[in-house]
């Protein structure tokens, strides 16, 4: 049987946590910098470290068969190939930035500029829509540098923390996209490659649900236990222990990371005393 083989960054923004979310799905693979193929010892896949930029058209070629890349890739290339996962990491905008010390009117500031970006398809789409003549200068890398030397006027980047707008002198103006780390696949995957490509979807949905959830565990007088429950809903109902204290209770249940402060104020003043949360390693829903 063949392996799955999986197109990661090689260097960059999604590298690392592509790497350990295969890593927390239990795939062991040898890490060494400069190895820009490797194949899993414990799981059938291959992995190929490439510049996020050809993921799309590798995938379609079926040189990958999945691709883990921000979906501003996606977008750009628009190559064939699907989308069959959001992975929630990697958040980020496609933004026109300008001098930080320019007026900026609205997008007719752009009007007979030049604008260096990486993403001339999309920027090229923006600017139509919105009516804008302006001129796009394409190139790979190093965007933000472009005004600072002349090369152009304005810039269309990837901004995650805007730090690196900062340190070159520029100010983000307005975002024409959002995006985060997606898997995409090759469309025609045989049913072997399917079948690893699920047991690799399992894993990764578990590893997702155990981030966006935490375990809570609390104390709670018997007369408290109905409101705590309805607060606390978790994947059932939450499991309740007698403490050795006569009248008490150990309350266990799941709560959405995102929903956990709101809840953590309603369950003290629902009388909950105690109350310990912990990181869940895996998930299986
Ligand atoms: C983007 C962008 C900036 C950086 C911005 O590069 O080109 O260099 O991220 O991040 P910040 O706002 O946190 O400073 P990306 O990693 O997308 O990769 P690339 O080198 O493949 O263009
Ligand atoms: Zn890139």
């Amino acid at each position: 049987m063949s392996e799955l083989k999986i197109a990661i960054q090689k260097s960059g923004r999604l590298n690392e946590n592509s790497r350990r979310l295969l890593e927390e799905c239990g795939i062991k693979f040898s890490n060494g910098s400069g190895v820009l193929k490797t194949k899993a010892v414990n799981f059938p896949v291959e992995i190929l470290f490439l510049r996020d930029d050809d993921i799309p058209q590798y995938v379609e070629q079926q040189v990958a068969d999945i691709g883990i890349l921000g979906e501003n890739m996606v977008f750009e290339k628009s190559k064939d190939v699907s989308v069959i996962e959001k992975l929630g990491f990697a958040q980020c905008r496609l933004s026109l930035a300008i001098p930080k010390e320019e007026n900026y009117p609205g997008p007719e500031y752009f009007n007979g500029k030049k604008v260096a970006t990486s993403y001339p398809k999309l920027l090229s789409e923006y600017f139509e829509k919105n009516g804008i003549k302006a001129e796009i200068e394409e190139i790979s890398g190093s965007v933000e540098i472009a005004p600072g030397i002349g090369l152009a006027d304005a810039v269309c980047d990837i901004v995650s923390s805007g730090s690196t707008l900062m340190t070159n002198g520029l100010r983000e103006v307005t975002s024409i996209l959002k995006s985060q780390a997606v898997i995409i696949g090759n469309k025609k995957l045989s049913g072997d490659k399917k079948k690893i490509l699920e047991k690799l979807l399992f894993r990764i949905r578990a590893v997702k649900s155990a981030g966006e959830n935490k375990y809570i565990l609390l104390n709670a007088p018997e007369s408290a236990i109905p409101e705590i429950c309805r607060i606390l809903p978790g994947m059932k109902s939450p499991t309740i222990l007698p403490l050795a204290e006569k009248g008490w209770f150990s309350l266990h249940s799941v709560v959405r990371e995102d929903e956990f402060w709101e809840r953590i104020n309603q369950l003290k003043s629902a009388g909950a005393e105690g109350i310990l949360v912990i990181p869940i390693e895996k998930m299986i829903l």
